[in-house]
């Protein structure tokens, strides 16, 4: 039970054979995994699942990094999970995450920063959505 947030593991990393150890820190927080799948967005889905920061400086730099290699997608379900999955992950820029957060310890710059986590519960289930269909939910 409880409500979803919705993330992906990052090009940077899926190179550097991360899924696994980030898939188990997640587990172990305690969040289901209701949805999941190895993809690769195009350069039009990157541009559509953020054009939120379309007018950023960063946009081109985003666009090319989301899109050079496979993501995993997924989403989680925990109670309160969009907040507990943002302290899990820790912030943006991983020179200011916590300690043993998933970007502190996996992350290598703000752009390079290794994990998704939805900001609202609005849009995990935009983004969710986004990523799969109903029937990939369980
Ligand atoms: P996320 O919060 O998952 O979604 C927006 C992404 O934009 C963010 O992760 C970073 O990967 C990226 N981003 C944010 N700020 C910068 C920045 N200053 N330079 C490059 N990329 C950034």
């Amino acid at each position: 039970a409880g409500n979803r947030t919705f993330t992906m593991i990052k090009p940077d990393a899926v190179e550097k054979g991360h899924i696994g150890a980030i898939l188990d820190q997640i587990n172990a927080s305690g969040f289901r995994i209701v949805a999941m799948k190895l993809t690769q967005m195009t350069t039009a889905d990157a541009e559509t699942f953020y054009a939120v920061h379309k007018e950023r400086p960063f946009f081109g730099e985003l666009v090319e990094f989301m899109t050079r290699g496979p993501i995993v997608a997924a989403i989680l379900e925990k109670e309160n999970a969009v907040e507990d999955f943002r302290t899990l992950i820790g912030a943006t820029n991983p020179e200011d995450a916590a300690e043993g957060t998933i970007r502190k310890k996996y992350a290598s710059s703000v752009g390079e920063n290794a994990v998704h986590g939805s900001d609202s519960d609005e849009n995990a289930a935009i983004e969710g959505a986004f990523h799969f269909a109903g029937r990939e939910m369980f």
